[in-house]
């Protein structure tokens, strides 16, 4: 998938002995970023994966093989567990990292090309992660969507533009589109439960009210996980809520490249019973771009879509699942989030074990 404003065209690799940059077409050095998780191949994705289960395991034992190193963090938005897990991760490899969050302690970021900077932005994306990449080893940026604009929150232009800014790997920690560390904990903590046997899972990707018309990067990764993983996946929304037609045609194709299949229903009681895995997740509806009052009115109608105790208990037994941060009795009740069937605190942790994988592979140690 490319976007308008994206780096060059690459590929990734995975072998230890490659270099950390690798070339474009034309030649030009391509940092080894990690926007989305199509930019790990299978080997790449099932080896992070899989060491985040040993080092789950194995504890929080320190494995200092990247001393020397050094990550910046870049926060345009807030975060618990994405910025606390990063920096943790990478000092449990021995390197150094510096977080900075624009608009609080460091300058605030103008994006788009030939902007005239007459307004609150003090600092050019170019400038700011051209600079940071002649300081540290790799970067971590969240960037979320705007949701207004509509076509630059659908090309992940954001992100795209830090990405073609820097000449060292960035890590997307949430975009407009895609949350992929949150992807490969959440591809980790199914694989860890299902002993490695995710293919023909049914995976239930439930809509649920929320207040806000929240960004879609989180439902789209762990449509993409899922699917990567081979499992069943469902996709139960409204139909006011679908997701973005190119990203339910990426999961079909990947689905079915790895045994398992997608599909969508209106009707979150249904797909819900039988479930293996019901991951809960708010997104605002399409409209949100062209009708924002009629696109909360709808939403403010259906709160009803809300995981209960009485849901899972039509479950085979299921997980329940939730990125965090959660709002209790709104997307799930109290006695989900606080019952033996609730995942959700396992996937947090699984945000270092898998991060520290993914920072091996980045620095290529
Ligand atoms: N799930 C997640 O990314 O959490 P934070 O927003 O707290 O980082």
């Amino acid at each position: 998938m490319t976007s308008p404003g994206a780096a060059p065209a690459t590929s990734t690799v995975s072998s230890s002995d490659e270099s950390a940059t690798i070339h474009s077409l034309n030649g030009t050095p391509t940092p080894r970023h990690v926007l989305r998780i199509s930019d790990l191949d299978d080997a790449t994705w099932r080896h992070v994966i899989d060491s985040a289960v040993i080092y789950k395991k194995a504890g929080m034992a320190s494995k200092p093989i990247a001393t020397g190193k050094s990550l910046g963090l870049v926060f345009l938005n807030p975060s618990l567990r994405t910025r606390t897990s990063m920096e943790l991760a990478a000092q449990r490899l021995g390197a150094h990292v510096t977080t900075l969050t624009p608009g609080q302690d460091a300058w605030t970021i103008a994006f788009g090309d030939g902007v005239v900077m007459d307004g609150a932005e003090a600092e050019h994306v170019r400038d700011a992660f051209g600079v940071l990449s002649r300081y540290v080893d790799a970067l971590g940026v969240r960037v979320f969507a705007s949701g207004t604009d509509r076509e630059r929150d659908v090309a992940d232009a954001m992100i795209n533009e830090i990405a073609a800014s820097a000449t060292v790997p960035v890590v997307n920690l949430e975009s407009a589109r895609n949350h992929p560390c949150q992807a490969l904990a959440d591809a980790a903590v199914l694989s860890d439960h299902f002993d490695g046997k995710t293919a023909g899972k049914r995976f239930v990707l439930t809509w649920t009210h929320h207040p806000n018309a929240l960004p879609m990067a989180v439902p789209n990764s762990a449509l993409l996980a899922a699917a990567r993983l081979g499992m069943d996946v469902i996709v139960a929304r409204p139909d006011s809520h679908s997701l973005e037609a190119d990203v339910m045609n990426e999961a079909t194709d990947l689905a079915g490249a790895h045994g398992g299949s997608v599909s969508t229903s209106t009707n979150m009681d249904a797909a819900i019973d039988g479930a293996d895995v019901v991951y809960a997740k708010a997104w605002g509806g399409p409209m949100r771009y062209t009708d924002p009052e009629r696109e909360k009115a709808i939403r403010a109608s259906l709160t009803d879509w809300r995981v209960t105790r009485k849901q899972m208990s039509t479950t085979r037994n299921g997980r329940f699942m939730h990125c965090l941060p959660v709002r209790r009795n709104v997307v799930v009740d109290d006695a989900v989030l606080d019952g033996p069937q609730a995942m959700h605190l396992d996937q947090a942790e699984y945000r270092l074990h898998a991060q520290q994988a993914l920072l091996e592979y980045v620095f290529d140690c």
